[in-house]
């Protein structure tokens, strides 16, 4: 499938110009639509990362673009970058704009082709939950991206209080279920990079890869709005009881009022299989208040068969599938420019500086 473009009529007319030059107050009935749509789409309240992005855009730090028909804006694309990496953290074009779906590819390659040319980027990933299957996933394969399929799952809560499942478990294999905390944070990070050693997961996500990217990830979960709002009290960990090392841990935020979102959950190698993350996701659910939480949801790469058997095992089912997108530019080094170390690249060369490295955190992990 080829990337749909604009009639030659209206692709004269759409004008593409940096997302830099527009202010929160131009482009918030944009976000506002958008935040209705991930409302709908994932049972998602966007407000608190809506509200993050407005504040970036009016510090002009989000590089990005935006589309306009006659001045009227259609649609807008940001990324960010992490080190060396940029993430396309979102696309969205409005309902009712002209070519809607042409006007969405015109945005993506305009941003590929920035983030393409520029030799300090040697990485670019996406997850954008908002598009279908195969609706975009042309003018990023086109580029040499990879496509991986990944399903947003979701498991009803009843009205009524869920059971404590048993606690043998925990005695049989000497581990105590302990609340998150803080002081946990370095431990939980190196639980997590340990955990997704060899994994798909982290060919999807590369902070998965090493120490210093664990924590990153784990500290956007918990102190940044972009996967929902951090729930320490729905968050647990199991704990050896000899060596007080780290053997699982699962953490929850809260995406609405009424829905809960599971954005980790690992188990240490040598403690898989033996039904601990089926233990740790029904203590979750059953500590979820009752009548107060009507969903729990998340979201899984679909190669992934162990987590997957479990999910289904605990009641998800699937409410979309999407595509994460990851394009790893050293893997093509005759296509792209990577600067080698005896050239290394400069701040103010080229199509670098067209996107100046002003940080940003990720609005969504
Ligand atoms: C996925 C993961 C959390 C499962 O935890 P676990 O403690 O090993 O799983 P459990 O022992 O509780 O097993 C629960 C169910 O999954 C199935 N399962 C577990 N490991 C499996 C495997 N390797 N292959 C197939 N099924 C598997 C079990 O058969 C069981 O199903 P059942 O209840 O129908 O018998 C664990 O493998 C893990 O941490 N993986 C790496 C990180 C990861 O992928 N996290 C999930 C990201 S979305």
């Amino acid at each position: 499938m080829t990337s749909p473009t604009p009639s030659p009529q209206l692709e004269t007319k759409i004008e593409i110009l940096d997302l830099r030059h527009f202010n929160a107050r131009q482009l918030r009935p944009l976000l506002e639509e958008q935040a209705q749509v991930w409302k709908k789409r994932l049972r998602w309240n966007y407000e608190a990362s809506t509200e993050l992005l407005l504040k970036y855009l009016d510090q002009q730090i989000l590089p990005g673009f935006v589309a306009l028909l006659r001045g009227r804006i259609l649609g807008y694309c940001f990324c960010v970058y992490e080190g060396n990496k940029a993430v396309i953290g979102d696309i969205y074009v409005l309902a009712e704009a002209p070519s809607r779906l042409a006007v969405t590819h015109t945005l993506i390659r305009h941003l590929l082709e920035v983030l393409e040319a520029s030799p300090e980027i040697d990485r670019i990933e996406s997850q954008l939950l908002l598009f279908e299957e195969g609706q975009i996933s042309p003018a990023f394969t086109s580029s040499g991206f990879t496509i991986y399929p990944r399903l947003f799952l979701e498991c009803d809560l009843p009205a009524t209080p869920i059971p404590t499942p048993s606690h043998d478990i925990l005695a049989t294999a000497n581990l105590d279920l302990i609340p998150w905390s803080p002081n946990l944070y370095q431990a939980s990070a190196e639980l997590i990079h340990a955990s997704y050693i060899g994994h798909l997961d982290s060919d999807i996500n590369d902070q998965y890869r090493s120490l210093h990217g664990s924590l990153r990830f784990l500290h956007n979960i918990v102190r940044f709005p972009g996967c929902g709002i951090f729930d320490p009290e729905a968050s647990w960990l199991l704990r050896d009881r000899a060596t007080n090392a780290l053997a699982a841990v699962i953490l929850c935020s809260r995406v609405a009022p009424d829905v809960a979102h599971v954005t980790q959950l690992c188990i240490a190698g040598p403690y898989r299989g033996y039904g601990l993350g089926k233990f740790l996701l029904q203590h979750t659910m059953s500590r979820l208040p009752s009548g107060h939480y009507r969903a729990l949801t998340l979201t899984v790469s679909e190669a992934n068969e162990p987590a997957l058997r479990l999910y289904t095992s605990a009641g998800f089912h699937q409410r979309l599938r999407f595509e994460a997108l990851v394009l790893d530019k050293t893997v093509h080094p005759e296509r792209f420019k990577i600067p080698t170390q005896a050239e290394p690249a400069t701040e103010g060369s080229g199509l670098f500086a067209a996107f100046s490295r002003k940080k940003a955190t990720p609005a969504r992990n």
